[in-house]
């Protein structure tokens, strides 16, 4: 070896200073790793809390939590809660990783071709459909960030997020004034409280309970590229709901909810 470092010892220098360094830059927590079991009737809302926790507490300059593609979890009522040791951290309902740049120019050209489909199923994070669930435990609540700085809730355009809120519907006391049972308040679906520097896009939010979105007392918010949509027969399922908030941006965003009045 000649006096200066070759391609491979100089590699080989950087992933030493990164191993001596100590920690990761980024780090994947996949929900399936910590227990959640596929399907929409399964509970794993166990596992989505071991793996926030993993990843709020590790020493990275950015953690992830992952749902991967053509997964659903079924999650029940959840309160995912900082302060994290993770200088960011993302909640991604998505598909694994994107290929690299130019595998991808390449499939773009062959799919665009017509000679293969490549099937883009995303993960999707379902509610309980029973109310019954939420027994003993916060009615306005299902998924729920609180007290988090620089967090990211993103999908891939195609992560669903459904709330599956037809139970509540038919008990909502709005249409079924006289019903024994009936429930003033239902979960929102994703409420983020007291967060600062929070990104939410890329999602598609369907069927909500109540409302689909909730931000309260956050500080820097950018929503993008969100659609929302229940049924025009569902009652009371706002779109995005703000209080006590500053700063929140809100782009490319399409809301299709219905409450008709005089019914
Ligand atoms: C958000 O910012 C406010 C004002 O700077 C601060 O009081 C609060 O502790 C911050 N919250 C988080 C979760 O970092
Ligand atoms: C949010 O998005 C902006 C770009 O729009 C980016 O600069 C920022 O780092 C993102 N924050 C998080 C927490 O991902
Ligand atoms: C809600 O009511 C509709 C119409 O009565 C019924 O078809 C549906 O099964 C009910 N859904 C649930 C989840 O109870
Ligand atoms: C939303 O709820 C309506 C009414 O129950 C149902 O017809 C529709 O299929 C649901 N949408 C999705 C994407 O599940
Ligand atoms: C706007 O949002 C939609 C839905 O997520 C997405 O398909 C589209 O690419 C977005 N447009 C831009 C300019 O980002």
């Amino acid at each position: 070896m000649g006096a200066f470092p070759t391609p491979l010892a100089a590699f080989g220098l950087v992933y030493a200073i990164m191993f001596v360094k100590g920690f990761p830059e980024e780090a994947i927590f996949n929900v399936m790793s910590y227990g959640a079991v596929g399907g929409s009737n399964t509970d794993s809302s166990q596992a989505i809390s071991k793996a926030w926790k993993a990843a709020c507490n590790s020493k990275t300059k950015s953690s992830t939590v992952l749902i991967p593609k053509r997964q659903t979890v079924m999650v029940k009522p959840i309160l995912l809660s900082g302060p994290c040791r993770a200088k960011s951290i993302t909640f991604m309902v998505k598909k694994n990783r994107d290929f690299p740049l130019m595998i991808k120019s390449f499939l773009e050209y062959y799919l665009s071709s017509g000679r293969c489909k490549l099937s883009q199923i995303n993960g999707v994070i379902v509610a309980p459909t029973s109310p019954k669930e939420w027994a003993g435990t916060d009615k306005s609540l299902w998924l729920a960030f609180k007290g988090i700085s620089r967090l990211s809730i993103t999908g891939s355009g195609i992560g669903k997020i459904d709330g599956r809120g037809t139970g509540w519907w038919n008990q909502s006391c709005r249409d079924h004034p006289s019903l024994e049972g009936r429930t003033l308040i239902a979960p929102t679906a994703t409420k983020i409280i007291s967060c600062n520097d929070t990104n939410l896009s890329n999602l598609h939010f369907i069927n909500s309970s109540q409302a689909h979105v909730l931000l309260m007392e956050c500080r820097r918010t950018e929503i993008k590229n969100l659609v929302i949509t229940a049924p025009e027969s569902s009652p009371n399922t706002d779109g995005i709901h703000i209080h006590s908030s500053h700063n929140i941006i809100i782009k490319n965003t399409t809301i299709g909810t219905v409450i008709v009045m005089n019914r």
